[in-house]
């Protein structure tokens, strides 16, 4: 089969590949029939992420078909079409059953490696990955092997466009669950750092979840627009700004800053000045990994009791970190890996019901064959790129 292969940094291509099989009794094979490129794959594109290996499949927001199941699998039979979650997760262990999927203590083969760089604790293995995070193939490809199948994917019963409900895999949930940490009461206002799809969706969100006003945040005008229009978010773009970000912000909040922050950017935050400097220096010697521009300002910019809630991606350690400023304020952090089992029946629900369209942020939807030009085109912000969709299968 086809599949988008991982070959090193910015080096993506696709690959024939063998098939998968079944390997365990709960295994599902899935026939794919639309995936998408996240920001989360720009980390490994970049080489961001530890342990990646040539050839290693790309990919973990696909749906598809089923094609064959194992033996474990009763609730899902041939010719069901599914959507599955990112976090690949056991259903039994202590974190599953507490909904904290994304913190499976199971599904990681090599658990061992990522305790051994968090100070003793793994996380659910993740498709298309990297090897810390299990060494799953991911779902750019045709196919596609789904473990613990019996709790994972969810069928989409109904005939709505793959595109309408593709983004239940990961960036709707993740948007959501950023959403809601920040315990958003009726009216709040909510800043939102990065338009990107994860931040479209945490302003979508929130409104969803009863705030009042989203304040959205980034430099490139096509995503702005989208804040605005898809959205309904104010938007700033940070270049244009003659004063600090927290205090336009708190002007514009009658002096009491945002009630709550989400930073929807993570690691590779752009950023001037400074600090960014010295951040790029260090993460390029690997004495820092992360670039933490939109973290600190999230920190200084949230109202005092407020909320930070964290959806971007962090791996390391991060300096110059506003510690006097989130005690003095009395912040809350939320923040981690999305448990999107948790939010999939509920965000269908809202989907079908017509409450929203994830469609609407699809920019960019073309063969598999054209993933290596599309990373390209996704990872530089060209040709007003905001979502790609592939397709493995010619129609
Ligand atoms: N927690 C999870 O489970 C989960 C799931 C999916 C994605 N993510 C992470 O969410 C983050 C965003 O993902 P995405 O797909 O939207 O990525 P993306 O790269 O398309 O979007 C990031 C956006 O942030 C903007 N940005 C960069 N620096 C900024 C700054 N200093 N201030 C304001 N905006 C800035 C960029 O211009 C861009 O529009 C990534 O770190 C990704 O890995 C996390
Ligand atoms: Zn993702
Ligand atoms: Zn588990």
């Amino acid at each position: 089969m086809k599949a988008v292969a991982w070959h090193g940094v910015g080096d993506m291509r696709v690959d024939r590949v063998p098939d998968p099989q079944l390997v365990n009794p709960r295994d599902a094979i899935i026939r794919v029939t639309s995936t998408a490129i996240c920001g989360s794959d720009l980390h490994p594109y970049d080489g961001k992420i530890p342990s990646m290996m040539k050839g290693d499949i790309m990919g973990h927001e696909f749906m598809g078909v089923v094609e064959e199941v194992g033996p474990g699998v009763k609730n899902l039979k041939r010719g069901d079409r599914v959507v599955v979650p990112f976090d690949i997760s056991c259903g039994n262990c202590h974190y599953c059953r507490e909904d904290l999927w994304s913190l499976c203590d199971n599904s990681n083969p090599n658990a061992g490696a990522l305790e051994a760089a968090t100070g003793g604790f793994s996380a659910a293995g993740l498709y298309g990955y990297s090897h810390l995070y299990g060494g799953y193939a991911g779902g750019q490809a045709e196919y596609a092997r789904v473990p613990y199948a019996d709790v994972g994917p969810l069928k989409v019963e109904s005939d709505i466009a793959d595109e309408k409900v593709l983004f239940l895999t990961d960036i709707f949930p993740t948007g959501y669950q950023a959403a809601e940490q920040c315990g958003i009461r009726p009216g709040d206002t909510v800043a939102v750092w990065g338009c990107g799809p994860v931040g479209l969706f945490a302003i979508q969100s929130a409104y969803l979840l009863g705030a009042g006003r989203v304040i959205a945040i980034d430099r490139f005008p096509e995503r702005l627009a989208m804040a605005r229009d898809v959205g309904g978010a104010d938007v700033l773009n940070y270049e244009e700004l003659e004063d600090p970000i927290s205090f336009v912000l708190k002007d514009m909040t009658g002096g009491r800053g945002p009630d709550h922050v989400i930073d929807a950017v993570g690691m590779e935050a752009h950023g001037t000045g400074v600090y960014d400097q010295v951040d790029r220096v260090k993460q390029f010697t690997k004495v820092q990994l992360d670039r933490a521009t939109a973290l600190r300002e999230c920190i200084l910019a949230c109202g005092k009791g407020g909320t930070v809630s964290i959806p971007g991606v962090y791996i390391g350690f991060i300096d110059k970190f506003p510690m006097g400023a989130a005690f003095g304020k009395g912040l809350t952090f939320k923040m981690g890996q999305t448990n999107t089992h948790k939010y999939l029946k509920p965000l269908l629900d809202l989907i079908e019901a017509g409450k929203i369209d994830p469609s609407r942020i699809i920019t960019h939807t073309v063969p598999i064959d054209r993933a290596p030009e599309m990373y390209r085109t996704f990872r530089d912000k060209r040709d007003g790129c905001v979502k790609v969709v592939l397709k493995p299968h010619a129609s």
